[in-house]
């Protein structure tokens, strides 16, 4: 069996941070998305991994190389446009061969834990196995409609009116079979190739799909408030520890961790949290839910519930800076020249929320 990851799109909706990052390279809990999403195919038992990559291909291929550090071999695939998920596996053919595989959207992060789902597929007779779970108002989604005994009825992508409450999650497996589907349909209104529409194609023409509905949790992080979801549930995952230093007169929370190189002085660290290497904090509170990345700086400022990628400094801040996103080697200090006034250097598409 073999893994596909798609790691190209164009990641409108987390503008400004992907005008400079890949948006599955942004770290959550302090490590890429497509990190994570490696790691479970690996687990999994898989070694031979696709990354389709698009515009961004170059910072993808430099932060993941060949796969050694994983103990996976990885093959760069080139999709010229985002022209939808199905194009994606269109243009993955040569890789796939005839192999079963398990494709997996480069920007989703789910509980632990689905290895032997993948496992199940591999020894399996299903052409298809999707992992559905529930969603409130899954309108967003592509979403499944299950008849009484189980088997699937229906797919429909992004509808008005949902069938039911079971939305697609961006985990799939597929046999060969994938391709007379991805051949066979046409683009969405969207222009887009949609893989719901080639699993609905295998569901109408006879083809075994297996609906498995995943119990844990489950993040599509498309937006600014999922990238947070997504961090606040792997902060609860991740192993704690100190292996940085605390000084005598700081307190540090039990779930915590302060990685190699990082300081943090006469400071308050409430957890679930976590401080990148090398990170100073100083005369700072950092509350609960927050991912500081590494070689930050936060010096006399508070923060809770935000990220802040590498290299970035906090400085001097007097209100509590909370559910804040906040990219690499940015600078946010107090600036002592009158006239008392916001001076902001911001980026197209940049938010700003202020008192
Ligand atoms: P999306 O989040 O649907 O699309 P996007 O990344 O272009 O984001 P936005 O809508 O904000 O512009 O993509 C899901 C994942 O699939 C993501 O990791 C990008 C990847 N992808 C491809 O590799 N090729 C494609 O043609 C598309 C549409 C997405």
């Amino acid at each position: 069996m073999k893994g596909l990851i798609l790691s190209g799109g164009t990641g409108s909706r987390l503008r400004p941070l992907t005008y400079s990052n890949a948006k599955q390279l942004i770290p959550v809990a302090n490590k890429p998305i497509l990190f994570r999403v490696i790691e479970s195919i690996r687990d999994a038992g898989i070694r031979e991994i696709g990354i389709v990559v698009g515009s961004t291909a170059n910072q993808i291929r430099e932060a993941v190389g060949r796969g050694g550090r994983w103990g996976v071999s990885v093959t760069y695939i080139q999709q010229d446009a985002p022209l939808g998920l199905a194009h994606a596996v269109k243009v993955s053919r040569d890789f796939l061969g005839d192999d079963r595989f398990v494709m997996f959207l480069g920007d989703n992060v789910i509980e632990g834990g689905i290895s032997p789902l993948i496992a199940q597929f591999a020894d399996s007779e299903w052409n298809s196995q999707i992992v559905l779970t529930r969603i409130p108002d899954p309108r967003q989604y592509g979403v499944a409609e299950l008849g009484e005994d189980g088997r699937i009825v229906n797919l429909v992508e992004k509808p008005q009116n949902p069938p039911s409450d079971l939305a697609l999650v961006g985990v799939y497996m597929f046999d060969a079979n994938i391709f007379k589907a991805v051949n066979a349909i046409k683009p969405s209104w969207r222009g887009e190739l949609e893989i719901t529409d080639a699993i609905q194609w295998l569901v109408r023409n006879n083809y075994h799909v297996h609906p498995y509905v995943h119990r844990g949790w489950w993040i599509d992080t498309g937006k600014r408030e999922d990238m947070l979801e997504a961090n606040d549930l792997v902060l609860e995952e991740i192993k704690y520890g100190i292996e940085g230093y605390v000084d005598r007169e700081s307190q540090v929370g039990r779930r915590v961790m302060v990685e190699r190189g990082a300081e943090i002085i006469n400071s308050v660290v409430r957890g679930p949290a976590i401080i990148g290497e090398n990170a100073r904090i100083v005369n700072s509170y950092i509350g609960p839910f927050t991912s500081i990345g590494n070689h930050v700086t936060v010096e006399n400022s508070e923060i809770e519930h935000s990220m802040v990628l590498g290299n970035s400094e906090i400085r001097d801040i007097g209100t509590r800076i909370q559910d804040s996103l906040i990219g690499s080697h940015v600078v946010i200090s107090r600036s002592p020249i009158k006239p008392k006034a916001l001076k902001l250097s911001l980026a197209d598409y940049s938010q700003v929320g202020i008192l």
